[in-house]
């Protein structure tokens, strides 16, 4: 193979065994897959697709629920190298305990269900007949509104001990009216568990400024202004970054 050095021992293993298919699963096998590990009784259609993983509305019970399944490798823009296979288990475990741990800490995103290796379910956002829509494509009713509540969102997400690295209006769902932040993959914790917690807040400053600038660019189109200095500001003082600098 020619990514042979990129793959570790155990997945040598199982190339060798016969136990690893590099094809893409097919919805029918993904959908074996969810319902085999229990996260749901019944697989309908897939509502996203990106990079990694792929999100599927599912019925568990008389209960409508997502399941987002990481992929088991992704192909590279550049060539085709692929990833290690035991990593999507990594990245749905990392996302989920980050989904969980908000979740937990107040702020507004889906419930978190269950994880399984290399996926996870959640409360599904929007009705009977209609998926709550990205921000990127509803039609605000009121803007000026919505974008206060924006701020708070992310304000709540670090008192919750999270910044959110990819803010953007496709990671925004608007639900009854109200922002929901989703796909909290890359994440960042902002307590003090883990890596020296300057590296961290840095970094999380660092896609905060990102964040906040896409969302002022998308709020323009109502001609609303979404300060954000003030928005970090808010963070920072969330995040007692104050007393490390
Ligand atoms: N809890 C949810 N309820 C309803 N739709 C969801 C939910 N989570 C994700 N989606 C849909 O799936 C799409 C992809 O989800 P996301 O977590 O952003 O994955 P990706 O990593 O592919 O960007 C979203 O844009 C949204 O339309
Ligand atoms: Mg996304």
């Amino acid at each position: 193979m020619p990514n042979d050095g990129y793959l570790d021992d155990s997945v040598h293993w199982k190339v060798r065994n016969g136990l690893v298919d590099f094809a893409e699963p097919t919805h029918s096998e993904v959908a074996d897959a969810i319902l085999d590990c229990g996260l749901a009784t019944e697989v309908g259609q897939k509502l996203g697709s990106g990079k990694e993983a792929d999100v599927y509305l599912c019925r568990d019970g008389k209960m409508l629920r997502v399941v987002k399944v990481y992929r088991q490798y992704r192909t590279a823009h550049k060539g085709d190298r692929r990833i290690k296979l035991e990593s999507m288990g990594q990245r749905a475990l990392r996302e989920f305990d980050l989904l969980s741990y908000a979740w937990q800490g107040g702020a507004r995103v889906p419930e978190p269900g269950r994880r399984n290796e290399n996926m996870f379910s959640m409360q599904y956002l929007g009705n009977a007949t209609t998926v709550a829509p990205m921000l990127q494509d509803a039609v605000l009713d009121h803007p000026e509104a919505f974008l206060q509540q924006t701020v708070a969102g992310v304000e709540s997400l670090a008192e919750a001990g999270i910044v959110h690295s990819d803010l953007s209006p496709f990671n925004i769902l608007v639900h009854e009216g109200l922002p929901w932040f989703i796909d909290l993959a890359a994440g960042i914790r902002v307590d003090r568990l883990g890596s020296p917690p300057w590296v961290r807040l840095n970094e999380a400053i660092r896609a905060l400024e990102h964040g906040s600038a896409t969302l002022a660019r998308y709020f323009r189109k109502y001609a609303l202004t979404l300060d954000t200095e003030e928005m970090i500001h808010r963070v920072r003082a969330k995040v007692d970054l104050y007393r490390l600098e």
